[in-house]
This record gives structure tokens, C-alpha cells and sequence, in this order.
């Protein structure tokens, strides 16, 4: 059976109660869309004028140049290329092997955020031959290392699993101090300057970031576990102790009055439009960084509140998303941006900002990973949050004193068919906006819906192949 099958099948429990019908064209859409953006992936990394090991944020040297090596995106690109690994089995290690040397290298060149030896691991981008970016940028982004540390950590795990714990130590992590290895680098990186203020996922802004603080947990958290099957154990305590302190820092970005969770507190510089704190960031920040047993996964109230008010928000904000029926007559949701008060049009900032296609599929993933969770623990809980979503997603209501919904109710399964209707939903958008052979620039019009900005956007692609790995259960 087609992987994309298995959306209806899983979520909707592959109950034949179920009032679901699969979309069978748009599920073999997102079996092609996967293939192209795996082959377009490759095809990012290590190109011909490029270092080994190196990844593109797009093939665009121009309005805008997007010729380079951006320590983030990279990252999400290196943990899809790994997570597709059966794709290609003995290309996937070759290429993070090359990727973490290429990092390594980058750890050891000066830059405008420091030298190797003090704070030059929140260096944003490198040129594509790994020397320096030395013109004024949104520096440091403090996300890059955690996000880095959390791809190349698949990988040591894999091969201790395997019994290869001395390619990990020669390649990935040793203990010893100073770090001279490039996961223990980011995670001492992690470990002590998460409290800084760095710039945001977007550039823009310097402050402390939920979605910098998500990934920086969740690095800590990970790399607890790994320094502790690396026999590090006084590193994997301290790692803990971190990853306890960040995630209760990340309590105060809730807004009980805006009934969101904040994208930046303590505001220090750059960007000031952002009046809403509003920004898709958040729903990243869990799609790629909640960590089991923590707080902030899918079906945590708050973030089911955020993704309301996102989705509210973004409809509004786009005259492209008053069209919600796609050429075959089916729903399709509001393509969604960065914030509703972008201004940057994907060349300059003097412009007005549009729905991403990565943000897009940000939301599609969300309702796809939100009905794995609550289909493996069988209940979500009713709160004051979380009433918002499944009133505005599944029609839902409940009785005031209701505290909780149990598979054994009859809602349970309308609001895991809902999820999954939606998540089809978000997808056709993204398909709608999509080139007929799979190509996707970072924006599509807010107004009529043709694409602009960076074409081909490596991550664009990386998105499309998260979301559709959590097309698993
Ligand atoms: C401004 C944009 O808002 C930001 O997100 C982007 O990274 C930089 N320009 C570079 O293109
Ligand atoms: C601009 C985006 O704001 C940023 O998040 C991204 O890293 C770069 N473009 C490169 O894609």
C-alpha cells in the first residue's frame, strides 16, 4: 500500500465506524511529491562549487541570494536525509559522515560571532565553501547548534546500536573537554548559553525565542541519553539539569490573555512589527523538538490553543485563503505564513509577507503528529485551551464539568477523522501552490497565489518529507 494511505488508515483508527473516505489522487500526489523532494534534497547537498558535506538553502544566487550553508536549515534537511535513509541506506551514512565533518570545520572557523573557542557556534550561515559570512546578518541564532547536535545524534545512536561506538567517538562525541568533537561542541555550546539572547529562527529578532528554547531542550535532552552511552556521566547530569531548567523557563512564554504561547519574551533588539507575538514558529518548535514526557507536545492544550489562533489569524491576513475549495471541489485550509505582520516578500523586507509553503506544512503535520498522540494515549484532555480547538476543528462541544475525552466516547473518533481531514485539508493547499512537476519557492502570493521568493527552498522540501514521514503511526 501507498505510504499516504495509511493517513486515513492510522488516524482514523482503520475503523470501518469511520465516515473518512481516503482522497486516493491526492494520496498519490503526496507519494510523488516525496520522491521529488527527496531527489531535490540531494541534490542540495555537497553541489559541484560547494564544500563535501555542505547543504544550499536554494540554488538562488540572486534576489534573493540564498547561495549558502545555513547551519539551520541544513540541520532539518540532515535529519530527513536521514530519517529517509531506506530510501538509499549506504548514501544516507556517506552523506552525514560528510555533513559532520563539514560542521566540525564550521565549529573551527572564525566568524563574526566569535571565535571557535568563546561563542562562534550561533554563526547562522557559512558560504558554501565553508569560509566565513562576514557581512552584517541576525547573528548569533542560537538554534542552529541544538538543531544540529539533535540531527547528528540520530546518527551516533544508530551506530552504537550497531556496535560502531568507535566511529562515534572518532567522528561524532568524546567526552573530554574542551570539546573536540562536534556534537559534545554544540551540546557544551547548549548546555551553557542557552539564557543568551540570540536572534530568532527568522533573522529578525533578538530575544529569547520559544522555538530556540524547544530545540535546545530537546538537544539536552537527547544528549543526556547519548553522553550516557558514551560513559560521560557526569555530562549526562548536567545535560539533565539543563533540560530541566529550559523546559521550565519555557512556561512563561504562555499568554493566558492571548491565549497563545508567545514567540519571543524579553524583546532586545531587531524587528519590532511583531506586535501580535504570534508566529508559526511555535507550532515548528513542537512538530520537531517536543520531547516525549515533556510539556509542549501536540496535545498539550496550549499548543492546540496556538493553533487556533494561527490558523484564525492567517485566513483573515490572506486574500488567497478565501478561496477554500481546490480544482476538484475539495476543502482545502488557509496557507499559512511566518506572522501575520511580515513584511519580508522573499527579496526584500519592504514588501508585504505571504503564506510559506514550509509553514504550510507545519500545520498539516501538527494535526497529523496531534492524532498520532492522542490515538496512542487514548484521551485529550478538556480544558479552556483546548475547547477552542475542538470546537473550531471538529465542532465539538462539551458539557461544562467535562474534563477529559476517552476513546471509549463517540467524539473520540469524530475528532481523529476531523485531524485527519484537516491535515489532507492543509496538504491540498500546499498542492494548490505547487509547480505540476513539485516545485515549491518559499512563498506563494498572498493575493493570487503564485509562488516568489527563493526557488526551489531546500527546507521546503525537508518539511514535505517530515510531514510526510509522520504519516507513520
Ligand atoms: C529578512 C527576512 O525577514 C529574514 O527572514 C531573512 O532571513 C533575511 N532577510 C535574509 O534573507
Ligand atoms: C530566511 C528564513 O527566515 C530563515 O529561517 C532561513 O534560515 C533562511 N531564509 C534560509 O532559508
Amino acid at each position: 500500500m501507498h505510504k499516504a494511505a495509511w493517513i486515513l488508515l492510522l488516524l482514523a483508527g482503520g475503523a470501518s465506524t469511520s465516515a473518512v473516505a481516503a482522497d486516493q489522487r491526492l494520496q498519490a500526489w503526496i507519494e510523488q511529491q516525496a520522491d521529488f523532494s527527496y531527489q531535490r534534497v540531494l541534490e542540495a547537498i555537497s553541489p559541484a562549487d560547494g564544500a563535501r558535506g555542505s547543504v544550499m538553502a536554494s540554488p538562488s544566487r540572486s534576489e534573493p541570494n540564498y547561495y549558502f550553508h545555513w547551519i539551520r536549515d541544513a540541520a532539518l534537511v540532515m535529519r530527513e536525509v536521514w530519517r529517509a535513509r531506506e530510501r538509499n541506506p549506504s548514501t544516507a551514512q556517506l552523506l552525514l559522515s560528510e555533513y559532520a565533518l563539514f560542521s566540525r570545520s564550521n565549529q573551527l572557523t572564525s566568524n563574526p560571532s566569535g571565535r571557535p573557542d568563546t561563542l562562534g557556534l550561533g554563526e547562522p550561515k557559512f558560504n558554501m565553501d565553508g569560509s566565513a559570512y562576514d557581512a552584517p546578518w541576525g547573528r548569533p541564532q542560537n538554534d542552529g547548534p541544538a538543531l544540529r547536535a539533535i540531527t547528528l545524534m540520530e546518527y551516533a545512536h544508530f551506530l552504537i546500536d550497531r556496535g560502531r561506538t568507535d566511529l562515534v567517538r572518532d567522528l561524532l562525541y568524546r567526552g573530554e573537554l574542551p570539546a573536540e568533537t562536534v556534537i559534545k561542541a554544540d551540546l557544551e555550546f547548549v548546555a551553557h548559553h542557552w539564557k543568551d539572547a540570540s536572534f530568532d529562527l527568522w533573522e529578525e529578532v533578538l530575544g529569547d525565542h520559544f522555538y530556540t528554547r524547544m530545540a535546545q531542550r530537546r538537544a539536552m535532552v537527547d544528549g543526556a541519553r547519548l553522553a550516557r552511552r558514551m560513559n560521560d556521566s557526569g555530562a549526562a547530569l548536567f545535560y539533565e539539569q539543563q533540560a530541566q531548567a529550559i523546559s521550565e523557563s519555557l512556561e512563561s512564554f504562555w499568554s493566558p490573555s492571548s491565549f497563545h504561547i508567545l514567540t519571543t519574551l524579553n524583546w532586545a533588539g531587531g524587528h519590532t512589527e511583531k506586535v501580535s507575538n504570534l508566529d508559526v514558529a511555535v507550532i515548528l518548535a513542537v512538530n520537531q523538538a517536543a520531547s516525549p514526557g515533556w510539556s509542549f507536545s501536540p496535545s498539550d492544550p496550549r499548543v492546540m490553543s496556538t493553533a487556533v489562533r494561527l490558523t484564525e489569524a492567517f485566513e483573515q491576513a490572506y486574500s488567497v485563503n478565501s478561496g477554500k475549495r481546490d480544482h476538484e471541489g475539495q476543502a482545502m485550509n488557509p496557507g499559512i505564513g511566518r506572522y501575520t505582520e511580515d513584511r519580508y516578500n522573499g527579496v526584500g523586507t519592504d514588501g508585504l509577507g505571504n503564506p510559506w509553503f514550509l509553514a504550510t506544512h507545519a500545520l498539516a503535520e501538527y494535526f497529523l503528529r496531534l492524532g498520532a498522540e492522542i490515538r496512542s494515549s487514548g484521551g485529550v484532555l478538556i480544558t479552556p485551551e483546548s475547547r477552542t480547538f475542538l470546537s473550531r476543528f471538529a465542532s465539538l462541544e462539551f458539557a461544562p464539568g467535562q474534563s477529559i475525552l476517552t476513546r471509549g466516547d463517540g467524539r473520540f473518533q469524530a475528532l481523529v477523522d476531523s485531524l485527519a481531514l484537516h491535515a489532507e485539508a492543509w496538504i491540498r493547499r500546499s498542492r494548490q501552490h505547487t509547480s505540476s512537476a513539485g516545485n515549491q519557492s518559499e512563498q506563494f502570493n498572498r493575493d493570487n497565489g503564485y509562488m516568489q521568493g527563493a526557488r526551489d527552498l531546500t527546507w521546503n522540501y525537508a518539511s514535505f518529507l517530515s510531514l510526510f514521514d509522520s504519516l507513520h503511526p
